[in-house]
């Protein structure tokens, strides 16, 4: 039992991003309800429950069944936690549910955690070989396997230039699609050892892998991850209460430009003031310390 409980926390270690800042901006101890949109293992949460009153409530939400189940035995059956399998597109049916009008305090931490990242067959990464799958609620149908064998040419390259920013896009569904005339692509390194093949040499002198904006925009396409973003800040804002706050942590430009600009239509609607004019971003000793921190931008509101 003892070592079990050590490999599942060496599996699933996760620094909680920019915690103190967000700490210092939300003021846990002062909040009645807080709710954490994007739960994973808990990380934040659990920074938050250190510090709330003992009869103040936590509502945390993810979409992953995996990582709510273990953030369950993490943080323990509680009274005053309640932990749901919900997309946070879903915010007001998953507050009435609970008989929740407003909230002091929410977070947003988009995108994956280490755990999924790692876990090869959740197929999220090309640094083993796993299956094409990429879906972070198990309960959906499409995967990346059926956008990468199933879509047109001109579908394919529109996801890889639109959420990957990938400009040799065209020349990698060139490659896919001549390949998946033979077979079907399934695993992650057929994918990536195709987008090798795809882009010329002179680009692979880029710090980052060649596949990897290609694996960054299924895995949003995948997952509908920016569509949701704009419509999810403004619910969740609705339901603050006056003087409630909003911290919004992006890891991409795409992400990161709708946060922004939903903030401004909020902000110039007087629905919120903007508490962080330019995005606070992680200490040097953060990055060093998590390196995945590294391109991570909170953006912070106050309810009007
Ligand atoms: C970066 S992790 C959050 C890490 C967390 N703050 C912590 O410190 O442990 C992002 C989590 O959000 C979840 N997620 C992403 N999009 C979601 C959505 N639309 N609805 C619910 N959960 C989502 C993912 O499954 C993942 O577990």
């Amino acid at each position: 039992m003892y070592t079990q409980v050590l490999e599942m926390d060496e599996l699933t270690y996760h620094y909680p991003v920019m915690y103190r800042e967000i700490v210092g901006m939300i003021n846990p101890s002062e909040c009645n309800v807080i709710v954490d949109y994007t739960l994973s293992m808990g990380g934040h949460t659990l920074k938050f429950l250190d510090l709330m009153k003992e009869n103040a409530m936590l509502i945390g939400l993810d979409r992953d069944r995996d990582s709510l189940d273990i953030a369950s035995e993490k943080i323990g059956q509680r009274e005053n936690v309640k932990l749901v399998k919900a997309d946070f597109s879903k915010i007001d049916a998953v507050l009435d549910e609970l008989n929740i009008d407003k909230v002091d305090a929410v977070l947003f931490d988009f995108g994956i955690s280490m755990y999924q990242m790692k876990k090869i067959e959740r197929g999220f990464s090309f640094a083993n070989d796993g299956p094409l799958d990429m879906r972070m609620d198990k309960d959906v149908c499409i995967s990346a396997y059926d956008l990468v064998n199933n879509l047109s040419e001109s579908e394919l390259a529109d996801i890889f230039f639109r959420y990957g920013e990938e400009r040799f896009s065209r020349r990698i569904v060139r490659m896919i699609v001549s390949a998946r005339r033979d077979w079907p692509i399934t695993t992650t390194q057929q994918l990536a050892e195709l987008v090798v093949r795809a882009v010329p040499i002179r680009s692979f002198k880029y710090k980052i892998h060649p596949a990897t904006r290609v694996f960054q925009a299924l895995r949003i396409a995948v997952n509908n991850e920016l569509e949701v973003i704009a419509d999810s800040l403004k619910h969740a804002v609705g339901r603050l209460n006056s003087g409630g706050r909003i911290a919004v942590i992006s890891f991409h430009s795409l992400e990161d430009r709708i946060v922004k600009h939903t903030f401004k239509e909020l902000a110039a609607c007087g629905d919120i003031s903007i508490l962080t004019k330019k995005p606070l971003v992680p200490s040097e000793n953060e990055k060093n310390e998590n390196n995945a921190s590294r391109s991570a931008k909170l953006r912070v509101a106050q309810k009007s």
